[in-house]
Order: C-alpha cells, then structure tokens, then sequence
C-alpha cells in the first residue's frame, strides 16, 4: 500500500518531452497514471503539438485557446511530473516552447508558484542524456519551481508494452517512490 493513500486527494500534472509513438518517456508516465493511488488524480497532459510557438505578442488577452488549456492545467495542478528526452544535446524544441509558455505567463516564472515539480530521467544513453537534464535544471531553476529530487529510472524500448505502459516489477517499484516523492512534498509545500 503506498504511504500517500491516507493523504488527501491531490492532482499532479504529468508532461512528456517526447511526441514519438511509443515513446518511453510517455510510457512513464502513462505508467503513473496506472499506478497512482486513489488519492491521486495523475493526469497526462496531451498538447504539446497543438501549442504555437511561443512569441511575446502572442502572450495576452485573449491567449491562444492551446496555451490556455496549457495553464489552466498548470494552475489546477498541486504538482508537475515531468518525463523528456534529450535531443541533439538539448531539450526537444516543443518541450523547451511549452516551457517558454509556462514561464511567459502573466505572473513572470510563474512555475515557481510554490509548486512541487520533479521529473524521471528515463534514458538508458551512456550519458544519461545528461544535458537535456542540466538544460531542464537551469529552466525550472529559472522558473522559480520548488524542485523535488530527480529520478534516474532508465527504460529500454523493449519494456513498453503493446498498452504502452511498463509493466517491470523493478521499474513499477521505482515510480512509486518517484510519485511518492512528488505527493509528500505538496504536502509540505501546503498545497490546497
Ligand atoms: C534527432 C534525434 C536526436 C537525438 N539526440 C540525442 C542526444 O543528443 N542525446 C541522447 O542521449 N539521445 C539522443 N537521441 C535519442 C533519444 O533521446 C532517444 O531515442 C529517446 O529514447 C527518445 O525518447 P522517447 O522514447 O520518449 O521518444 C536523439 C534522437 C533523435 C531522433
């Protein structure tokens, strides 16, 4: 039984990097809406192709509907979980746009509401796409958010599964304390 479930209800926000058909890092977090206890409404945000690119002027009333939709989830959300990629030595170029967006809100680095964010590196690269973490350090860093650790849960391919979720007992296992994480610190954090 997971340590949140005498906990009240709390949402987390999950959002891949990765656009790819398959991905892992979607997989991952396809897997924590899965594993999720009661007291948890994971859902994955499913956008990030639709927003347009983010540009200054764009960045008022009335805001593109996508970007809207983008941080009104953002704002219902007591916690963000987030899962990318490295790409060409850096984050993908949608993933760092919905970052652009999150950041250009109305109150500046507006991530940094106190909210818990953390992400699961899932890459299994010699590196460990170890620059796309750095570059995602340094933007919710600049963002203001209030980081949780960072989880190192690398995924072959070949453990998603045809329902594009992971179903290894040592991956599952390392999730759970991975969300865990992420619901304790809302708790702390005061998040209502
Ligand atoms: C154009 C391109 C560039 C890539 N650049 C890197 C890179 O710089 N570093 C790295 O570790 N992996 C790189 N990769 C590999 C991807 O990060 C890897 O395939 C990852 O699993 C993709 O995530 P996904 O499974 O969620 O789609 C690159 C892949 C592509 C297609």
């Amino acid at each position: 039984m997971s340590s949140t479930n005498s906990l009240p209800s709390r949402r987390v926000l999950l959002i891949s990097g990765s656009l790819r058909h398959g991905s892992t890092n979607t997989a991952m977090l396809q897997t924590v809406v899965a594993i999720a206890p009661e007291n948890v409404d994971a859902e994955l945000y499913c956008g990030i192709s639709e927003l347009p690119y983010f540009e200054p002027d764009l960045d008022r009333h009335p805001l593109p509907q996508q970007v809207q939709g983008l941080r009104d989830a953002v704002r219902g959300a007591d916690a963000i979980l987030i899962c990318t990629p490295e790409y060409a030595a850096a984050l993908p170029g949608a993933f760092k746009n919905l970052l652009e967006w999150l950041i250009g809100d109305e109150h500046p680095r507006s991530m940094g509401a106190g909210k818990p964010v953390t992400w699961i590196n899932v890459s299994t690269a010699t590196t460990g796409a170890a620059n796309a973490h750095e570059s995602l350090r340094l933007v919710l860093r600049y963002a203001g958010a209030n980081l949780v650790s960072e989880f190192n849960i690398p995924v072959a391919r070949q453990l998603v599964g045809s329902d594009g979720l992971i179903a290894d007992a040592g991956v599952r296992v390392a999730v759970q304390a991975a969300l865990d994480a992420l619901v304790d610190a809302t708790n702390l954090a005061g998040s209502q």
